[in-house]
């Protein structure tokens, strides 16, 4: 079987391949545009290579470097390179973690590693073979782990606490997050996010290593933990090494208490509408592809969101549209924007007394 993306066509063979993830390989080609071009790529978890195999076509490095474990997957990688006009010298039949450990390997500009379930056992090795500058691209797809399903195996693999309500994908995105900040510290690095989404089943970060231990430091200062209250519709979070809340603020019900986790920015919001531009140039991509990334990219960089059926909810009131809400609040002088992260909910720097009356406003305007 041929799978087509853009200009890149591979064959599955033994591989695996999710047409699901074409925005991830899209989105990553869109962000990596608007840099420098890189001069060369690992593509760390290669499959059929199709992921390295468009960087290398879209944006044309010195070189790009494919890793695959599987001896049975292996051939058909070296294969995909032949039939798209790339040396099959450049497939390595290692793991990602036997490469990083080889004193032989190169640095790379761009690291991309993309396993099956969570990439927690790829962050200490990438720092190996990463350098001042290097942008490292991870995806983790045990969202069920980082969203809140299995809190135990979210404290196991990435030593924190999700949340298990309507803000565990921001929660898990943000543990993800932050559990590479803190190893990314030990090796001297600070981290910049540059594009950091939700999608379907899986999360996905592009962030940038600065080095130095003032920059360590200070990316460390974004850790901290997240609050919820599913009585009220309270959240808060607050950035530290140790929670201080333990009732809510609001209403004084009990709360759940996520962390730590990355409390700093989700995505480099400088570039809005270059990844708009950017992500409409790239080939395969579409125009459901580049209206979900302009939603991302013009996302207000505040932690969480507020569902607004879940507050109409304990409000006791008929629903309401969340975007008359954001327009309403954005009339009073605030933040307020839709999320991709949850459908219905809303991104805002007003309080939750100021939400309520909005709803309660247009309800009574509405009559
Ligand atoms: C989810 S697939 C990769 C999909 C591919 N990146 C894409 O965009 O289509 C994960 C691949 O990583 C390989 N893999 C698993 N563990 C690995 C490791 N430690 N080092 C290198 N490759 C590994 C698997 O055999 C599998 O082919």
């Amino acid at each position: 079987m041929t799978y087509t993306e853009g200009s890149t066509t591979v064959s599955q063979g033994n591989a695996f391949i999710n047409p699901k993830a074409r925005f991830s390989r899209d989105a990553t080609i869109a962000y990596l545009k608007l840099l420098k071009t890189p001069k060369n790529i690992l593509d760390a978890t290669s499959a059929t290579g199709i992921r390295g195999i468009r960087y290398m076509k879209e944006l044309n490095p010195e070189y790009v470097t494919f890793l695959e474990i599987n001896k049975s997957v292996y051939p058909y990688l070296k294969k995909n390179l032949v039939s798209n006009g790339i040396n099959p010298d450049n497939a390595v039949n290692l793991s990602f973690q036997e490469f990083c450990n080889d004193p032989e390997s190169s640095k790379f500009d761009v690291i991309d590693v993309d396993p099956f379930g969570s990439p927690a056992p790829y962050v200490f090795d990438s720092m190996k073979i990463a350098r001042n500058g290097s942008i490292l691209c991870f995806t983790a797809t045990d969202t069920a782990v980082l969203c809140g399903a299995h809190k135990q195996a979210c404290i196991k693999s990435y030593d924190s606490v999700p949340m298990h309500n309507e803000l565990g994908h921001e929660a898990g995105l943000r543990i993800m997050i932050g559990f590479i900040a803190r190893i990314a510290a030990q090796f001297n690095y600070g981290i910049d996010v540059g594009l950091s989404f939700s999608y379907l089943h899986y999360l996905r970060v592009i962030m940038g290593l600065r080095h130095g231990a003032a920059n360590a430091n200070s990316s460390l200062k974004n850790m901290g933990f997240a609050y919820k209250c599913q009585k009220c519709g309270w959240h808060y979070s607050e950035r530290g090494q140790l929670p201080t809340k333990s009732k809510c603020d609001s209403c004084g019900s009990a709360i759940e208490t996520s962390g730590k986790l990355w409390l700093g920015p989700l995505h480099d919001d400088t570039k809005p509408s270059d990844l708009r531009a950017s992500i409409s140039k790239v080939n395969a991509a579409d125009e459901k592809e580049s209206r979900f990334m302009e939603l991302i990219a013009s996302e207000p960089n505040i932690p969480f969101y507020y569902s607004i059926p879940k507050l109409t909810k304990i409000m006791g009131l008929p629903s309401v549209s969340e975007f008359s809400v954001i327009e309403d609040l954005k009339s009073k002088g605030y933040i307020a924007s839709p999320t991709h992260m949850e459908k219905n909910c809303i991104k805002t720097d007003a309080g939750l007394d100021a939400i309520k009356g909005s709803i309660k406003a247009l309800l009574k305007q509405a009559g």
